[in-house]
């Protein structure tokens, strides 16, 4: 369940750039309403512009998320634990747990909404994690023509028919659909190594594996895949001189624009422009 006040909350301490040493970024810096709560970088930049080691990941379904693990290399058991690490990260806001309190404290806004949410105004840490868990989770795409299809409003054109039928049955074993399961496209598990060749960055267990987020709205994202290596959908579907294949990944030519057409059927573009996910300081 995700309560109005603490995701309320959970919204003004995601968009305060208190939240950084020099006041310079906020979680929203990197997660941008705008581009799907992804960034439209390879790399983000932290609060001293130094950049991140990975690609941003769009906070989009992430309570789908069956084990709760998040990260590329799911490295933090759950959104609650992720929450604490970009704000004492070097590079990307850079505070102790104890500045992070008193910075908090020192807001005249705070207590109030830590009153509504909590029934208190104590502000700690647990609580500030728990509220940007509680704003993450509450923001679920199903607006999108996909939705709208699945519950007879609409139909799928030719070309999004085939493009669905490749995501779901082509290139047996490996379907997209097998890692990425619908309906909110999120890898489950992600078992199998998987080879988007990174000699820098091994992922899960040092195993070659990485999760996945949820594919909705990855129509209207860039710099795709655990490094931003990958342009955009084009891109991964296309073969491209010079460039190797990636696995699982590009596809036959005739089956590009099948599957481009379907995967765009993904994108739910309120969550783009709806308020109640936008910047309060704004
Ligand atoms: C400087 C840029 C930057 C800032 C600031 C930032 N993030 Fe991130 N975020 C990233 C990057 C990069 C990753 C992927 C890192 C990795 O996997 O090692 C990420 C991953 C995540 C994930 C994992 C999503 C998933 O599906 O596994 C969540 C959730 C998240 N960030 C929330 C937050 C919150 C909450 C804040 C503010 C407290 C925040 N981020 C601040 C860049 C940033
Ligand atoms: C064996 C499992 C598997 C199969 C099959 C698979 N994927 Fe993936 N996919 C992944 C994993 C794991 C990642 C993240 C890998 C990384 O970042 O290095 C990923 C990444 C992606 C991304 C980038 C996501 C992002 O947030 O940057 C897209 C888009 C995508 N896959 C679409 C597809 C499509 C379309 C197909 C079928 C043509 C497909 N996948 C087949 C496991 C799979």
């Amino acid at each position: 369940m995700i309560a109005n006040d603490g995701a309320t909350l959970g919204r003004v301490l995601f968009y305060d750039k208190n939240l950084s040493k020099n006041n310079a970024v906020s979680c929203g810096s990197c997660h941008q309403q705008q581009f799907s709560f992804d960034d439209n970088a390879a790399l983000s930049k932290g609060f001293e512009g130094g950049l991140t080691t990975r690609n941003s990941m769009a906070i989009l379904n992430v309570r789908f998320y069956k084990s709760g693990k998040m990260f590329w290399d799911e490295r933090a058991a759950t959104l609650e634990k992720q929450a604490l690490q970009p704000i004492q990260n070097h590079v990307e806001m850079n505070l102790s747990l104890a500045e992070l309190e008193s910075k908090v404290k020192a807001q005249t806004y705070y207590p109030v909404l830590f009153q509504r949410a909590f029934g208190s105004i104590g502000i700690d840490s647990v609580k500030i994690a728990m509220a940007l868990a509680q704003f993450e989770r509450s923001i679920v795409t199903y607006q999108s023509k996909y939705d709208q299809v699945k519950q007879g409003l609409a139909t799928f054109t030719a070309a999004e028919v085939q493009g669905e039928q490749l995501f779901l049955n082509a290139a047996a074993p490996n379907t997209c659909a097998s890692c990425h399961t619908p309906p909110m496209f999120l890898t489950s598990e992600p078992g199998t190594p998987f080879a988007l060749l990174d000699a820098a960055d091994p992922g899960i267990n040092s195993e070659n594996r990485f999760k996945s987020g949820s594919l909705r709205n990855i129509g209207t994202r860039t710099n795709l895949f655990h490094n931003g290596s990958v342009a955009n959908l084009q891109a991964m579907l296309t073969a491209a001189p010079g460039r190797p294949p990636i696995p699982n990944h590009t596809v036959a030519p005739p089956d590009v624009q099948n599957l481009l057409a379907f995967l765009n059927t993904l994108t739910d573009n309120t969550i783009t422009t709806e308020v109640k996910f936008s910047d309060p300081f704004k």
